[in-house]
């Protein structure tokens, strides 16, 4: 082979590899062997600069940055969609069509992704990619041939053919499984414009935002966004460095001219085989796209990606329904901007933005201060949003999210409502950068920060608004285990004044709780004597109780089992705690920092006079291993491979988990071995998750 032809090969065997890994997915060569590849393809374009071609992979950078953008008059009109807000109103658009055209009664219909990304116009020139442009107005958009060229996604030769030679790169095995796009494609005409959407996978946008971060530059707000500035950028080389992809939708124009195409060339009739066509010829086409013979079908899948949007990878905003039939489609034209053959089934919206009118700061049980977004109400997805999250300070800072900003709110599926960053072009310049608290807003104590933690705490016990919530924790079923002691009883205990402190919920009486709301003899003696119950908890239980920060029920079982009671705790040094496993440099100075607070060693003082004041902890808890499977029910079936049935009721429990006999809705696993009983058809017809003894191991940290 001479080194042209050498050349030609290479060029698309490269292009053919850039297609299985941008495109398909499934690249068949290493990076190595690629750059190899792209090295040699250099290697010869540096000696025959006048065989480079607009179809080189090389060709996808290093263009010089633009002035300016040209403009590019659009062969076609680029049209938008009309929206739809839910079912009824796709129904109305439907009948709308009905009684303009009676054949869309039979007609299908094709459903796709609404991706949330930027409409781009490209142009192939005997399928050569020579010029691309934004949508711009619709009729002129700005050509941006270079940006989009450093999308990898984007074919620069059309069909993306399989190499014709033998490839020096892969084995003939791999030869076979290839897809041969170009022998399923009926030629191609001259002049071929099709329209797409450029936008950023959310798993590549979230490690561009990592990177960002980690070398200390501002991370952005949205994929969208990002994929819009970096389209519009002028330096091809800054959009060459955004991991930007596409899927191609439409057929904007095609023509034959009298030298070139394949005369007998007919484009596909219907969406669906269109999408197909486009797909062989090597266009990223969406995989999620379904055609069905009803608008009812075509509404019932919306409305499943409507709930599994966050499947799709991208941000998508809705659900295209398409009338399959291009020619009716194209018969029934359109109104404005919008083709009446086709609407947009809008997802609920999941980001708007609204005013940052203050930054609040709540206090949790454990101290933690949590800044919070006090907004001006706004609606996301149907709900009134006043409130969202900030995460921690940090976060604040990181965004130099500023009060008074106007903000960008995301409310996805069930998570709660959280700001995303400023809308910074909407900033005024009387923001001021936000700073946090010095002194805990509900007590005015000193906040504290521990080393390699992003939190701030409030560390004073006594602290009111951590009363409700340390009390709370203290009745809870993993700590002194009070039943009768709901969030309402014990708000209106502490308003009373009756509680300052866990110790004073000992000397409560029978006559103060009846002067409660809602409490008459029989709640107030059964009240009084879950309390005095709860004297006998053994010591692991009261470690757990006091709410130390970075103490939980594991840790407070592996103190129990060291210290006698909390005297001697109390009385540990740093290095004394060190020395127990488990247990490092913070949470000892968690530790002792608690002790030797003075409200704190008169709560002790005064629970241990209240006769809470137990000696060693839960026998029966001396081997716990830890307590990931706490909460979890297990049903075990069939014979597992290494453990009894014994044995893994001990293991379970050692964990933290349940072992029960009978299976229903609450069971959270079915532990399943060989020759299962009825067990397992429960599990499978109750929807309970089935796992093996490897999967209990994994779940246990082995
Ligand atoms: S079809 C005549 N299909 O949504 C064709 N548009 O709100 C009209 N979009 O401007 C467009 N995904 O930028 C179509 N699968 C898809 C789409 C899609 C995203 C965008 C497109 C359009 C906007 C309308």
């Amino acid at each position: 082979m001479d080194t042209r032809e050498r050349y030609q090969q290479l060029k698309q065997e490269i292009n053919f590899h850039l297609h299985r890994y941008h495109v398909l997915d499934s690249p068949i060569i290493s990076d190595v062997e690629y750059d190899r590849l792209l090295e040699e393809l250099k290697a010869l374009e540096s000696n025959h600069p006048d065989w480079v071609s607009p179809d080189s992979p090389t060709q996808r950078a290093g263009a010089a940055p633009a002035d300016r953008f040209d403009k590019l008059r659009h062969p076609r009109p680029i049209l938008s969609l009309a929206n739809a807000f839910g079912a009824d109103d796709a129904r109305a658009w439907y009948e709308r069509i009905c009684k303009l055209d009676d054949r869309v009664e039979r007609a299908k219909f094709t459903v796709e992704p609404k991706i949330d990304g930027l409409s781009v116009v490209l142009h192939y020139r005997d399928g050569v990619f020579v010029q691309g442009a934004t949508r711009g107005d619709g009729e002129v958009g700005e050509e941006i041939t270079a940006n989009l060229r450093t999308v990898r996604a984007i074919p620069l030769k059309i069909p993306v053919q399989a190499m014709v030679d033998e490839p020096q790169t892969v084995n003939n095995a791999q030869l076979s499984m290839f897809e041969r796009p170009s022998s399923t494609v009926q030629g191609l005409p001259s002049k071929l414009v099709v329209r797409g959407e450029v936008f950023i996978n959310n798993k590549d946008f979230e490690a561009l935002n990592i990177k960002l971060a980690e070398v200390g530059e501002k991370t952005y707000l949205n994929p969208r966004n990002t994929a819009a500035g970096s389209l519009r950028q002028l330096d091809p080389a800054l959009t060459a460095q955004r991991p930007l992809t596409i899927l191609v939708y439409q057929v904007v124009y095609w023509e034959n001219d009298a030298a070139g195409g394949a005369q007998t060339f007919k484009l596909p009739t219907s969406q669906w085989e269109l999408l197909q066509w486009l797909k062989a010829l090597g266009f990223p086409v969406t995989d999620v796209a379904r055609r069905f013979d009803s608008l009812e079908e075509a509404i019932v899948y919306t409305e499943t990606w409507d709930k599994g949007r966050d499947a799709l990878g991208y941000e998508a905003d809705g659900m295209v329904i398409k009338l399959d039939d291009l020619s009716l489609a194209a018969e029934l034209g359109f109104v404005g901007k919008d083709p009446r053959g086709a609407i947009a089934f809008k997802f609920p919206a999941r980001e708007v933005t609204t005013r940052l009118k203050e930054i609040g700061v709540a206090v949790g049980r454990t101290g933690v201060l949590t800044p919070f977004a006090v907004l001006e109400a706004v609606e996301i997805g149907g709900v009134v949003v006043e409130r969202a999250t900030l995460h921690n300070f940090d976060y604040i800072a990181e965004k130099d999210i500023r009060p008074g900003d106007r903000v960008l709110i995301k409310r996805a599926g069930e998570v709660i409502p959280y700001v995303i960053g400023p809308v910074l072009d909407a900033r005024t310049g009387a923001e001021q950068p936000y700073q946090p608290p010095q002194a805990c807003p509900a007590c005015g104590q000193p906040v504290e920060h521990f080393e390699g933690e992003v939190a701030w705490f409030c560390v004073n016990a006594a602290c009111p608004a951590q009363l409700i919530r340390n009390v709370e924790h203290f009745v809870s079923k993993g700590a002194m285990d009070i039943n009768g002691l709901g969030i309402k009883i014990v708000e209106q205990l502490i308003a009373e004044g009756l509680v300052r402190d866990v110790a004073d919920l000992y000397a409560l009486t029978k006559e103060s709780l009846l002067a409660l709301e809602g409490f008459a003899d029989k709640r107030a003696e059964k009240l009084l004597e879950a309390i005095a119950a709860s004297r006998a908890q053994p010591l692991n239980r009261l470690i757990a109780a006091l709410g130390i920060h970075g103490v939980g029920e594991v840790m407070a079982n592996d103190l129990s089992r060291v210290f006698p009671d909390l005297d001697a705790l109390s009385k540990a040094s740093a290095d004394d705690l060190q020395a127990i496993e488990g247990v490092g440099p913070n949470i000892a100075e968690s530790l002792v920092d608690w002790f030797v607070r003075e409200a704190n060693q008169s709560l002790l003082a005064r629970l241990k006079s209240a006769g809470v004041w137990p000696s060693g902890g839960d026998p029966s808890l001396a081997t716990r291993r830890s307590a990931v499977l706490s909460g979890m029910t297990f049903v075990v079936t069939g014979t597992l491979p290494t453990l009894s049935r014994d044995d893994v009721k001990e293991y379970i429990e050692q964990h933290g988990g349940k072992v029960i006999d009978s299976v229903s809705k609450k069971t959270s696993y079915l532990v399943l071995g060989e020759n299962p009983g009825s067990k397992h058809d429960k599990a499978l017809s109750l929807g309970v998750p089935v796992i093996g003894e490897n999967d209990l191991r994994k779940m246990c940290g082995e």
